[in-house]
């Protein structure tokens, strides 16, 4: 295989090296062309464009595939835990009995927020959105523990990313509990991640909470499907920030505004939003399809497409299985599934969405999981978050130790106006 290729300019010849993944893709290295001819590439939105080189997962949208260091999606969702998968992705190799028992203490010794920051909680209004508290109260986490190092040893490296992991998800709970007025549920040393992040949910002083390990095994789907995606918005938001070397808590409070918005995270309230509504007008889901057809209208099937699969997302079947097993336990009817899949399958025949390779993606059914554990429809996203984090926080690590990493800061392609006077403002 040749290992440059050429970019020809008015008759002059320029070589640019090929790059390989151990996948197979391939890329041409443009770090110099600038500087040697000039010219920079247009790309708008990023689609052709690798900004890092990274080992931590792999997904080829074409055939649906997608695995966490080299591990399918489906064989960590059917064996893994989220805990388990978290480490993982942060350390690169599944963890031993012994270091998966240390990392669970380390999440249980990192998991109470500092009381401080309830008068935070306090002072948002009871309306607003879990997802700019939590932004705002991880960021706000950089100064209750001001000791967190931007970069020293490896130690204290693991404490930061642990006690993130941790927060989060009390913080995620003390936001609903506080959005309600109710008594906050602190977290319980004896519960494992998940069924701990459900008891400070759903426990109160006059109603005790029961377990559930199928809800609980349902959870921990749901969070290691969302664990990574490689370079998503979100995660590029995360390394961008991180680029210019701010701490890991501004980081992740900007991944997690990205994923705030309707066309990366926020599609999962979307979607229970855009069934309800099909629901509410009596089931027929041929309109809503009519609508995301028309050029004209700006309405999008929520849950459809993907800007990197370009068939059924693998995350959508494993969550859309989970619907019907926890469904089925829990001896319930949701009637939003049965329009889920009515859509689904008009979708699937209409030449529209076949010819634009739209199929559903994770958020598709991940609405309908969560509304049957019980999670309500304005903590979706945040629900998202949590599961994300690993990753997040994976891929800072990767891009700190990277030793070719270099400040993101994109060019462009100036439209504007050429060079013009300033004009004072009597003569305007
Ligand atoms: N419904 C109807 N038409 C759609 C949809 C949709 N859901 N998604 C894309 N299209 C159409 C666009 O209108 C466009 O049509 P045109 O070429 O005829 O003008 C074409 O498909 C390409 O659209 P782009 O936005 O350029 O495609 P891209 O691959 O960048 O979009 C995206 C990906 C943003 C996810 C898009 O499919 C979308 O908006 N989906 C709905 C929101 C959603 O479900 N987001 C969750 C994504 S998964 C995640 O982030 C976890």
């Amino acid at each position: 295989m040749n290992k440059t290729a050429k970019f020809i300019f008015n008759g002059k010849t320029y070589e640019l090296p090929v790059v390989m993944g151990s996948e197979g893709e391939m890329a041409v290295d443009i770090s110099n062309l600038r500087k040697e001819t000039r010219f920079i590439t247009f790309d708008p939105g990023y689609a052709n464009t690798g900004s890092c080189q990274s080992s931590i997962t792999f997904m080829d949208g074409e055939n649906g595939i997608l695995r966490y260091r080299g591990i399918p999606i489906e064989q960590l969702a059917e064996h893994s835990t989220f805990v388990e998968t978290a480490y993982l992705l942060i350390n690169g190799e599944l963890p031993t009995e012994k270091e998966l028992n240390n990392f669970s203490v380390m999440l249980n010794d990192h998991s109470l927020v500092h009381e401080d920051m309830h008068l935070f909680f306090e002072n948002f209004p009871r309306r607003a959105h879990p997802m700019g508290i939590l932004s705002s109260m991880v960021n706000a986490l950089r100064a209750f523990y001001p000791e967190i190092p931007e970069r020293t040893d490896e130690e204290e490296i693991n404490i930061t990313f642990t006690r993130l992991l941790s927060k989060i998800r009390t913080m995620a709970a003390m936001s609903h509990k506080m959005s309600l007025g109710h008594k906050v549920i602190y977290p319980r040393y004896a519960l494992h991640y998940c069924a701990n992040f459900l008891n400070m949910m759903f426990d109160s002083p006059v109603r005790p909470y029961t377990i559930d390990d199928d809800l609980v095994k349902a959870l921990e789907v749901f969070w290691i499907l969302h664990a990574d995606h490689e370079q998503n918005c979100s995660t590029a938001a995360v390394r961008l920030v991180g680029s210019a070397r701010v701490n890991l808590y501004a980081a992740i409070s900007a991944g997690i505004a990205a994923l705030w918005g309707p066309l990366h995270g926020g599609a999962n309230q979307a979607v229970v939003e855009m069934l309800q509504q099909i629901h509410n007008n009596g089931g027929d889901p041929a309109p809503f399809i009519a609508r995301a057809k028309d050029r004209n209208d700006p309405f999008r099937l929520m849950g459809f497409g993907h800007s990197i699969y370009k068939t059924y997302d693998p995350r959508a079947r494993i969550m859309e299985k989970t619907c019907h097993k926890i469904l089925k336990k829990l001896n319930r009817h949701d009637p939003l599934l049965d329009i889920a899949r009515q859509l689904e399958e008009f979708a699937l025949k209409d030449s529209y969405f076949k010819d634009h390779d739209l199929y559903p993606n994770v958020d598709f059914y991940s609405g309908i999981v969560l509304r049957a554990i019980g999670i309500p429809l304005n903590m979706f996203t945040v629900m998202f978050a949590i599961g994300r984090l690993p990753g997040w926080i994976s891929q800072w690590k990767e891009s700190i130790d990277d030793p070719k990493w270099k400040l993101h800061r994109p060019r462009q392609i100036y439209i504007g106006r050429k060079k013009r006077d300033y004009v004072p403002i009597n003569d305007r």
